[in-house]
């Protein structure tokens, strides 16, 4: 059935599990079609308004996006159920706003519920986390027909635009995967917000788009756009686009975020970083090392000019990463900024042998790795200068190194197999079944897949 024909066939209002109704009233047509009434009223009784110039653009008026306290949000979350977007989301329902997350399952965990559609496990769990209930849709943004649908089915006031495919070597092997998902989605989203007068965005960046640094730490004044990799392009890319659109187009109200490197998980161990694809990234590598699924890490370079010859990276813990879109959200209601850019880091760089020793640390565990040439392309070091984000938007990040490692290995160790675990693990053990995780662990997926 496609999205275009029956839009509310696919919604699901994920309900916390304890509250979920039984399957076969889930399954029947009344609580979807008084969601799509509600949605209809709310998109009729609500209207936009708009904030304040900035000096920048030479045609500006003045606006007024500030919304009234008392007023829902409503927060359209694209990629709602990957890695950052299910963190963010939980940092949104917590903040009071009400959140439609989409997702393809690209790079996401996905399960059949009782009523036949798809599910996100992860939102499930953020609902369980928060208590708090949100709107799933099952959607691809290359669908721009199912985009419309849904914006006409509620009133979206803001996005955040997290959906895009990350892994950089696919990147250099499918680059029209890559510019045609990352580009052509981007462009349909903003075709549609626009289609609905919500101007309000605030997009993922990256700090690739920096690529090799000229001075550090890196602010935002650094230039852009010597990008060596296709997924990094599509990130400067579509940053030169929403720039464009910001000056052409008075109404948009864009925050792009570059962010660094995000690690760990929620503190509860309930979610956290679940790629179906596979992924090189540190942390989730070093954990598999650890719980004993790969043999061992591969460090690529030691004659880097750093403190240790590894390279350098400024990590950001998960929740601290999400703790910045509420920031930015909240931003772009107080004000009309058309288009700003913030970095979200913690402004300080850690080598690999730093944070491979300080995990081994806090998880009394040990990684074996072996050492290789420096890969083509790789940079020495790069951290962010977070200073503006602190000033402009109150932001700063909370969390250390060690509560980085801790909590993601919380996550990794009570989901040895990701989201499709049924298992849990209490002191080294999984179920009481008196296998030690690295034992159990070595036959299962663990998240790679
Ligand atoms: N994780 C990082 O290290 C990092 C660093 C900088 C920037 N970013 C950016 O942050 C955003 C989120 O990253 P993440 O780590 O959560 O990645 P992720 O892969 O976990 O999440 C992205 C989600 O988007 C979905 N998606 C992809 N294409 C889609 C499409 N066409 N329609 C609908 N859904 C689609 C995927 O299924 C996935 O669930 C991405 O834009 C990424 O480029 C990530």
């Amino acid at each position: 059935m496609r999205m275009s024909e029956r839009p509310e066939a696919r919604i699901q209002r994920h309900l916390p599990t304890a509250d979920r109704p039984a399957a076969s009233a889930r399954s029947g047509g009344i609580s979807v079609t008084c969601v799509r009434l509600l949605f209809i009223f709310l998109s009729v009784s609500l209207s936009r308004v708009a904030g304040k110039e900035q000096a920048k653009f030479p045609d500006g008026d003045n606006f007024d996006t500030k919304l009234s306290a008392d007023m829902a949000h409503t927060v359209f979350v694209t990629g709602g159920a990957g890695y950052i977007g299910s963190h963010c989301i939980v940092s949104l329902l917590e903040a009071g706003y009400e959140v439609v997350a989409i997702d393809n399952f690209a790079n996401s965990v996905s399960e059949r519920g009782a009523d036949g559609l798809s599910r996100a496990p992860a939102l499930d769990r953020v609902q369980q986390i928060t208590g708090k209930e949100l709107t799933f849709v099952q959607c691809d943004l290359l669908d721009i027909d199912a985009l419309r649908n849904i914006f006409k089915l509620k009133k979206i006031d803001s996005v955040i635009h997290f959906a895009a495919i990350k892994a950089v070597g696919e990147s250099m092997e499918q680059p029209f995967l890559y510019y045609r998902n990352n580009m052509m989605g981007a462009i349909n989203l903003l075709e549609v917000m626009k289609e609905n007068g919500c101007y309000n965005l605030v997009f993922s960046s990256s700090c690739t788009v920096y690529g090799s640094p000229e001075f550090l730490p890196i602010n935002e004044d650094h230039p852009t756009g010597k990008v060596t990799n296709v997924y990094g392009r599509t990130k400067y890319f579509i940053e030169e686009m929403l720039k464009d659109v910001a000056v052409a187009e008075k109404q948009w109200n864009i925050i792009m975020l570059r962010y660094f490197n995000p690690v760990g998980a929620h503190p509860s161990g309930s979610i956290g970083e679940d790629p179906t694809k596979p992924f090189t990234n540190l942390m989730p590598y070093i954990a598999q090392v650890a719980i004993g699924s790969k043999p061992k890490l591969t460090i690529f370079g030691t004659d880097y000019n750093t403190e240790d010859g590894t390279g350098v990276r400024d990590y950001i813990h998960i929740m601290d990463l999400a703790s910045g879109h509420v920031a930015a959200l909240k931003k772009l209601q107080e004000e009309h900024l058309r288009m700003k850019i913030y970095n979200l880091g913690t402004g300080e760089g850690v080598s690999v042998l730093r944070l491979l020793k300080t995990f081994e640390k806090v998880t009394g565990t040990k990684v074996s790795y072996e050492t290789l040439e420096r890969r083509v392309g790789d940079i020495d070091a790069i951290y962010a200068k977070c200073e503006l984000a602190e000033k402009e938007l109150g932001w700063k990040s909370q969390y250390n190194l060690e509560q980085m490692c801790e909590d993601f290995w919380r996550w990794q160790t009570m989901n040895p197999d990701g989201y499709r675990s049924n298992k849990t693990i209490t002191n080294g053990k999984i179920n009481g079944e008196g296998k030690h995780i690295a034992t159990a662990a070595t036959n299962g997926t663990n998240g790679v897949h």
